[in-house]
Order: C-alpha cells, then structure tokens, then sequence
C-alpha cells in the first residue's frame, strides 16, 4: 500500500468510471505543465497552485469541488470490501477521509515535501492524535517549555494519563540530550515558540533525535512551509495549525500532520501488529489515521478543507507582506523609550536571531512587547484603531492580545514566569494592512 494518503485514496469516481478519456489538463511539478520531456522544477506558490490538477478533477472543473457526502457508494459490493480491507485505493466513510480533504492533504504534503498528510478539525486535534495513536502509559516525551498555552495544556492531560512528559528549554540541545530516557519516544518543539518567540535549536536536535532513533516531531505553524521546512533538519513529522496562516482568513479551522518519510517506523515501538503488516513507510500513517482520527473522530470537514485550501494558494504572497509588517513594527517599537522589550527573532536583539536568519526565509508575523511599567496594556489595545483585540494568530489582519491575561491566563503566574512570560506581554499577529498605517496605528497609541 502506498505510503500517500492521496494515492491510496484516489477519487471514488475514478473507481467506477477509470480514467477519462478526454484530454485533462494534468499539472506535473516534476514534468512540467502539458509538456512530458523537460523537467522544471516550480518555485512553492506554482507548485501550490497547480497541485490539485495532479490527478483529474471531475467534470474538467478548474478547481477541487467540494464533496460533502459522507458515504460512498460502489456498484460491486466485493469492491467496497476490497476498499475496506486496503487492497485498492477509494473512501470508506466521511470521517476517515474524503475527497475534498484528501486534495488538502496533497497540497499540504507538497508544502512540507512530506510523503503523507492527514488532516484533523483543529491544529489541536493533529497534535492530540500523536498522544492517542502513538504513545502508551510509561512511554516519555521530552517537550520545549516553551508552547503554545493549549499544548502545554494537552501534555499535562498526557502526563496524567500515564505518559512522563518533561518540559525543557529547547533552544540549547544539551537540554534535550539531558532529559533523554531509555522509554523516550518522542522529541517535540516549535520552530518559533508562540508567544515569545524562542526558537529551538532544530537542527541539533534533529541530529540528537536521528542518532538515538527518537520521532522528531515539529510544530511549524509559526513559521509555515513558505518559511521553513521541518525535514531539512530531520523531523519525522510535522504538526500545522491549518487555521493560522496556511488558510489565513481566519473562517475555518483545521490541523494536519505530515509524515516527512524522514523517520523509520519499523524501530518504533508502540505500532501495533495490523499495521506492521504495511510496509514500513507508511505505517505511522496507518496507525495515525485509524487510532487517531478514526477512533477519536476529530475530522476535517469538507467545507472548511475547500476553505483552507483557497487560503493556502496565497500564503507566500501573504507571508511575504506580513513578515515585512512585523518586521517594520517591532523594530519601530524597539525603539520607542515607551516599549520595555520586543520579542521577535528579525531584530538583531534576540537571542536567537543569527539562528532564525541561517534556518528561515523571514522572521515570522508574530511578535510580542512589553509596554514600560506604568502604561497599562489594556488602556494601549483599546487605543489602537487598526489592531483588533481578538485570540487567532496568522490572519490577513492585525491581530492582539494581552497574553497572561487571555491564552496564558489558566496556568498560574509561575508556569508562565519559568516560560518567559511577562504580565503585560502583549502578543501581535501582524496581518497584510499598509505598513504605514501600522506604524501609525502602534505608534500613536502610545502615551
Ligand atoms: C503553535 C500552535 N500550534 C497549534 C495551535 C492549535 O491550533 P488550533 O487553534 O487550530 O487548534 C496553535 C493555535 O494558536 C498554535 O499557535
């Protein structure tokens, strides 16, 4: 059985009908659009465009329909069996897969040059399938301490369950290398932590990981695929959060993980034995899908597939402009005698800039700031015209948030002191506005 999601799952109505005879416009990334002899090789946003003509659409139709049935009917009922049991490719029922999520899957694997992805309702959801599909009680994870708050949140939720689950600084390896037990099965960080933006030392802990046979697990919804590649430094999977900017406009909700076929999982343990039965490569998918989506239900529904995967043919476009944004506003507030501190790995402050400026395209749309004591952040946000109060991040506008107050608020003063987490930390997700009417907006509401 394939390893890709979207191969084995191939169009129900290709299963009755075959392939059509009638010339479809197949896009290629890898020969090339009509023509079969040269071999291009397309930039991402081409490659993102095109990708779902890979296979036929039906109909002719330009773009992947959105299909909302949840069964799929066959003619031969031995076909359906067939179906079932994995010995030819076709959609069982909604909440396994379906065609619309399975085109978003492509597209997604595509971005992370991954060999498979499956997609969830929510980014919380992907990450909650690791624990469910992949872990057992007295297995170990070694986690980044600095997370996402609901993250954070769901390891504890694990490590109540029976999963020792420690928390490290992962911006230094050593940390990581320190924490490692014989039962470690998985090593998980954030490219860019939200909200402070710390980064992990990736590249070292992708060679720590690869040399003991530990799954790298990377969190990329931060950074996003136009501006990094969690493969290139040995993650086994990816996680995106599919709400933030991959789909961008903040109207749908959605998660996926991506198998980079970076990681052996013949030598990881907790792969039951239905699923060994599979060739190597594609069992991680196989449990994933079946323990942590079938089981547990937490399924992309087709509308909002359609809506992320219209989002995602303009990430690049967007990254470029919010990164350039966020770039203009934390240096122009910086500067300001009113700002106490910025946090954002494009200023040449950060700790960790020279890394972000190796490993990334650009330095991200987010960024948090402390206002000097005395000026309260409340009284700030409700000042700005142009930035919107509001919890999402990736959005085409500018959005913000008192952090410790809001995301943070649910885990104690300490939990988000030992995180970096200051009381008045501000966290802004820089949308695709006109720079100058940030700057205007961040500057003129300060006091
Ligand atoms: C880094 C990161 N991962 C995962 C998630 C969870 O995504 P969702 O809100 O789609 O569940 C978020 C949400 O903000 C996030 O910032």
């Amino acid at each position: 059985m394939s390893p890709d999601a979207g191969a084995r799952d191939a169009p129900a109505f290709l299963l009755h009908h075959r392939a059509p005879r009638a010339p479809v416009f197949i896009f290629d990334p890898d020969r090339g659009l009509r023509t079969m002899s040269d071999k291009p090789s397309y930039g991402f946003t081409t490659t993102i465009l095109h990708n779902d003509r890979r296979k036929p659409i039906e109909h002719y139709s330009l773009h992947k329909p959105v299909h909302t049935s949840v069964a799929f009917g066959y003619t031969d009922a031995r076909q359906l069996a067939s179906v079932f049991q994995g010995k030819e490719p076709g959609f069982r029922y909604g909440r396994q897969g379906n065609p619309t999520v399975s085109a978003l899957e492509d597209k997604i694997s595509k971005m992370e040059d991954g060999v498979a992805t499956l997609c969830f309702a929510t980014g919380m959801a992907a990450i909650g399938a690791l624990a469910q599909a992949l872990l057992r009680a007295g297995d170990h994870v070694v986690s980044s301490s600095f997370l996402f708050g609901n993250t954070n949140s769901l390891w504890n939720t694990v490590a109540s369950q029976g999963t020792e689950v420690s928390f490290v600084d992962a911006t230094d390896v050593a940390n990581v290398e320190a924490a490692l037990k014989p039962t470690t099965r998985m090593v998980f960080v954030e490219t860019i932590a939200n909200p402070r933006t710390q980064i992990a030392d990736l590249a070292r802990i992708g060679e720590l990981c690869r040399a003991r046979g530990i799954l790298y697990v990377v969190d990329n919804t931060m950074t996003t695929p136009y501006l990094f590649r969690p493969k290139t430094v040995g993650a086994g999977l990816v996680v995106n959060a599919l709400t933030k900017s991959i789909g961008g406009h903040g109207m749908a909700l959605g998660g996926a993980l991506t198998d980079t076929g970076v990681f052996d999982w013949s030598t990881y343990p907790n792969i039951a034995d239905n699923f060994r039965r599979q060739p190597p490569a594609a069992q991680g998918m196989a449990q994933l899908r079946a323990k942590g989506l079938r089981d547990f239900g937490a399924s992309l529904a087709p509308e909002a597939a359609h809506h992320i995967a219209v989002g995602a043919e303009t990430l690049a476009l967007r990254m470029e402009r919010t990164c350039a944004n966020a770039l203009a506003l934390a240096t122009m507030l910086e500067a300001d005698e009113r700002v106490a501190a910025v946090h954002y790995p494009g200023l040449p402050s950060h700790p960790q800039h020279q890394l972000a400026s190796e490993q990334f395209r650009a330095y991200g749309s987010l960024f948090s700031f402390e206002l000097k004591e005395g000026i309260d952040c409340f009284d700030y946000l409700n000042r700005l015209k142009v930035g919107i109060p509001a919890s999402n991040l990736g959005d085409t506008r500018t959005l913000v948030i008192p952090v410790a107050h809001t995301i943070f608020f649910e885990m104690g003063p300490e939990r988000r002191a030992s995180m970096g987490i200051a009381e008045s930390l501000i966290r802004v997700s820089v949308g695709i506005e006109d720079t100058a009417d940030l700057l205007a907006d961040f500057g003129n509401a300060l006091p």
